[in-house]
């Protein structure tokens, strides 16, 4: 088969001390006592490892609220995968740093939410947040860690991107993700709030491009833009079950973050099945895995092996169908729907959050 497993997001936990309103997990977030013990996850560790998978990302929630992440990273480092820690950098300090980084651990992800400390707790819905946050990223490189910083950008703090790129400077990060808010999960719930206009998305992608020339050599600037202001999808995961894998809190093998949207699809447990089995021949991964089940217009479209369609979750919450094109393609039947998204968050922008918790959890 074409497809091999290059990387494994591990969700530890949806635990979290944020409450972002853009949070990629899934309304019904699992609680501690659904998680997956740490005797299975180290066992998941060697089989992707065996499978020759490359990387891991220790993700969730936050994943330091695990109580044997250390355990898992050690697993990792034995593995001889490559690790990443997602991290908000609530409960990341100079100890933390030197144990995870002895345990094995190679790299670190710290989100902000802003470049200005008051805008930053009020998205994390956190009093303190950014503070803990810088003091993360410090002890992060100090222990000798690679260090990215992730900034998830939207309508409240788009216009501080530049700023963002000098903190990410400032904190000694070789790298800086700007990411453009993704619409599903808790985001889809609060696109009236978040979205930018077409006038701040030109600007940020300008202001991103007059930084990489400015920064060349000393900094990497990854940019993702919102599909729902471009002409074409992204290809979500670069593919279904093409290269990536998430496990969910419960130990459940997804093929994206949010497939559990999809209701007529099953997903196996990771405790209960070889994690090669699953890859290569369950019914999750193999749907919507290549071009053979596309419909007009991807079915003949010369960028079928490019963005393979676009997102799955985002045809299914905007389309109704998992299976038809993604509606951010101008050339998709039901691109309106992202045309009407789009200006109804123009013309009736919301100043309020609805943030991420566990009050709407169901499991
Ligand atoms: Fe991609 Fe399908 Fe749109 Fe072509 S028609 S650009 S394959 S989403
Ligand atoms: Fe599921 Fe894009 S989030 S395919």
């Amino acid at each position: 088969m074409n497809e091999r497993l290059l990387a494994v997001t591990a969700e530890l936990t949806h635990r979290c001390p944020l409450a972002c309103p853009y949070c990629s997990n899934p309304l019904a977030l699992a609680r501690k006592r659904d998680e997956m013990a740490g005797g299975d996850w180290a066992r998941v560790i060697r089989e992707a490892a065996s499978m020759g998978c490359l990387h891991i990302h220790f993700s969730g929630g936050e994943p330091l609220a695990r109580g044997d992440l250390d355990d898992l990273v050690e697993a990792a480092a034995e593995a001889g995968l490559y690790s990443n820690l997602i991290t908000s950098g609530i409960g990341l300090n100079d100890t933390r740093a030197g144990q995870l980084k002895a345990a094995g651990l190679d790299h670190v992800q710290v989100s902000f939410q802003d470049s200005v400390p008051r805008s930053n707790d009020r998205i994390a819905g956190l009093k303190g947040a950014f503070a803990r946050k810088i003091e993360a990223a410090e002890a992060a490189h100090a222990a000798g860690l690679a260090l990215t910083i992730n900034a998830v950008v939207h309508r409240a703090n788009v216009e501080h991107v530049p700023e963002m790129i000098d903190l990410a400077i400032a904190l000694g990060a070789e790298r800086i993700e700007i990411a453009h808010v993704q619409y599903y999960g808790w985001a889809a719930e609060n696109h009236a709030a978040l979205l930018p206009t077409r006038a701040q998305l030109d600007r940020a992608t300008q202001d991103v491009e007059a930084a990489r020339m400015a920064h060349d050599g000393a900094l990497v600037i990854d940019y993702v833009v919102p599909d729902f202001h471009a002409a074409r999808p992204k290809a979500c995961m670069g593919g279904w079950g093409r290269r990536q894998m998430v496990i969910s809190p419960a130990g459940r093998a997804l093929p994206c973050h949010a497939a559990e949207t999809i209701p007529d699809l099953g997903f196996d447990d990771v405790r209960t099945k070889p994690l090669a089995e699953i890859w290569e021949r369950s019914e999750a991964f193999q749907r919507f895995r290549g071009t053979a089940w596309m419909t007009e217009p991807c079915r003949s479209c010369e960028r079928r092996e490019v963005d393979w369609g676009g997102c799955r979750c985002q045809a299914l919450a905007l389309a109704g169908d998992a299976g038809a094109t993604d509606p951010a393609c101008e050339l998709a039947p039901t691109h309106d729907r992202v045309l009407a998204l789009v200006a109804r968050a123009t013309d009736h922008p919301s100043a309020d959050y609805r943030y991420r918790s566990f009050s709407s959890a169901v499991t």
